[in-house]
């Protein structure tokens, strides 16, 4: 699949079927994390893969919708180690972490598993079920798994109101 074919079948699966996803494409998964650009390339993030079902319902339950989340073949927790801000005044954190999170999606989409980004969950209860270390900021949590819905495109706003070139003229 060329890649904007898969950016295109990409969307946010909300209803996964209750099948596990084989390691090898784990290890695809997290390869695509591994290789993702990092500020000075410091790749401070640190990722929680749970597959655990019991382990899975605790985290889903931090979630907004836990009945959906827990039948993800896996939850991963993304963390980072860093607090390093760049001199743009922009944090890297949240920046690299979801660099890596969308090369997983994207992988995701290619090996033929849905995905969803989370990030309404609560932070504290992810900390006490995951035993993440108070100085570990949680960036994002995403489900992914052989989704049980139809893919469903949703409206995007056309280029001309996002982009423009050489100056600013919006
Ligand atoms: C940073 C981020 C956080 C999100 N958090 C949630 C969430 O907590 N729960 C959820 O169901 N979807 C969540 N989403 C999915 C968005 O609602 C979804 O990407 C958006 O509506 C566009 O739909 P699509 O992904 O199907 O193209 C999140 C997406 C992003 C990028």
């Amino acid at each position: 699949m060329e890649l904007l074919e898969i950016i295109r079948k990409r969307y946010s699966c909300r209803a996964y079927q209750d099948r596990a996803v084989e390691p090898a494409k784990l290890d695809k998964l997290f390869e695509s994390a591994r290789l993702a650009p990092s500020a000075k390339n410091m790749q401070d993030w640190r990722f929680i893969a749970v597959t655990d079902k019991k382990i899975k319902a605790q985290l889903a339950a931090t979630t907004n919708k836990p009945e959906v989340f827990e039948k993800a073949g896996l939850i991963i927790t993304a963390c980072s180690n860093s607090d390093y801000v760049m001199k743009c005044g922009q944090s890297i954190a949240p920046i690299d972490v979801s660099i890596a999170l969308e090369h997983i999606c994207l992988q995701a989409t290619e090996l033929g598993l849905g995905s969803c980004w989370l990030g309404s969950f609560d932070t504290e209860k992810v900390r006490i079920v995951l035993g993440i270390p108070k100085n570990i900021a949680i960036i994002e949590l995403m489900a992914i798994g052989y989704s049980a819905d139809e893919p469903k495109q949703q409206d995007r706003q056309r280029l001309e109101n996002m982009l423009c070139y050489e100056k600013w003229h919006f």
